[in-house]
């Protein structure tokens, strides 16, 4: 076979200050647990994150100070923060990952989908259907690696401004700020549970007023579902009676069924137990309220091939997740038939913060 002859920009020629003392005495390595400390405010998260211990991380930023010849970070009270010439490596730092990142996306789109790197980012709710969804893809493509970052709906949008992950599954795209594309592709019903032992689990037709009066339990500032919560009291002039706040789904289905209080949680979070264990979804007015999932990436993001073939498969997958939805309360057949879940929609929207 003749082999097809490749042509070089022979016009490009290497910058005249090759910058070889770093070259030679400092790692990418370095450069790594570098912008990981800023960004994360923190040696010890950066430690964390990485897996590597806090001795090392010391270690390899005193190397790196050394190279660069100045001091990196300075004590503010209690935290580190980069010095000048600190926030000038921290730049250079996340234009030279991005250029690598890009490089990978291109070499592994040339390998097609044997190998790869699918790296989402899904509010804490959505971990209970991500994994499903990343599992059934997994068995497609064995070659693909994943990685899976599971926080609030805040630090999601944070991550999708520093460009951290592929994709993200959130339960509302953000508005306003900047622009993103999302598409539907799946319901996503919030109830109102309450221990198994409540005498409102026997009531029919509850009036948000009466919800009102019990204890509640929220999740933390940041999280989309607290967000709806407020707003759909308030729609009504109400205000939960809010005696907990907790930043965990599961933490707040142990705190229902002990009888701490009430709480709006996704159906999803019942995935496991179903809806006869020990938490029981309550008939309220104006519940559920169907919201859907979303995938989320920033506009004019280039997706990768694995990034693409997931979005497919995520979108193809929607009949199988409402039917498990469906099966797991059949009263919400007729609200998930008429309503969009079953039309996975592309939609462009303005994006906030
Ligand atoms: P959360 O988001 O897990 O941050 O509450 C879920 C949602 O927005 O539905």
């Amino acid at each position: 076979m003749k082999r097809k002859r490749v042509s070089f920009d022979n016009s490009y020629t290497p910058p005249a200050a090759m910058p070889d003392y770093l070259i030679r005495h400092a790692t990418l390595r370095q450069f790594q647990v570098f912008e990981a400390i800023v960004r994360l405010g923190s040696f010890t998260r950066a430690a964390e994150e990485l897996f590597l211990t806090q001795p090392t991380v010391s270690m390899q930023i005193k190397k790196l100070s050394d190279s660069i010849g100045l001091p990196l970070f300075e004590h503010v009270g209690r935290n580190v923060e980069p010095t000048e010439a600190g926030r000038e490596l921290y730049d250079a730092c996340r234009s030279m990952f991005e250029s690598l990142a890009n490089l990978e996306m291109k070499v592994s789109d040339l390998k097609g989908l044997k190998r790869g790197r699918l790296r989402m980012g899904v509010v804490t709710t959505a971990k209970y259907l991500a994994p499903d969804i990343l599992g059934e893809f997994s068995q497609l493509y064995p070659g693909v690696d994943l990685a899976l970052k599971v926080t609030n709906r805040e630090s999601i949008i944070d991550r999708m401004h520093t460009n951290e992950d592929d994709l993200y599954i959130m339960g509302q795209a953000p508005e306003g700020e900047f622009e993103v594309e999302s598409h539907v592709f799946a319901p996503n019903p919030l109830v109102i549970m309450a221990s198994r032992s409540h005498p409102l689990v026997a009531k029919k037709k509850i009036r948000l007023a009466e919800i009102a009066k019990e204890p509640f339990i929220i999740r933390e500032p940041g999280s989309g579902i607290r967000d709806v919560t407020i707003r759909t009291f308030e729609a009504k002039g109400l205000r939960p009676k809010v005696r907990m706040e907790l930043g965990s789904n599961e933490a707040i289905k142990h705190a229902i069924a002990a009888g701490l209080g009430l709480s709006v949680l996704s159906l999803h979070t019942l995935t496991l137990e179903g809806t006869e264990g020990p938490v029981a979804v309550l008939d309220v007015e104006g519940f559920p309220i169907l919201r859907h999932w979303y995938i989320v990436y920033p506009k004019g993001k280039e997706l990768s091939l694995v990034a693409r073939t997931f979005l497919e498969f995520a979108i193809g997958n929607e009949p199988n997740i409402r039917k498990r939805v469906q099966k797991m309360w059949p009263a919400l057949k007729n609200l998930l038939n008429d309503g969009k879940a079953g039309r996975a929609r592309k939609k462009k929207v303005a994006a906030k913060k």
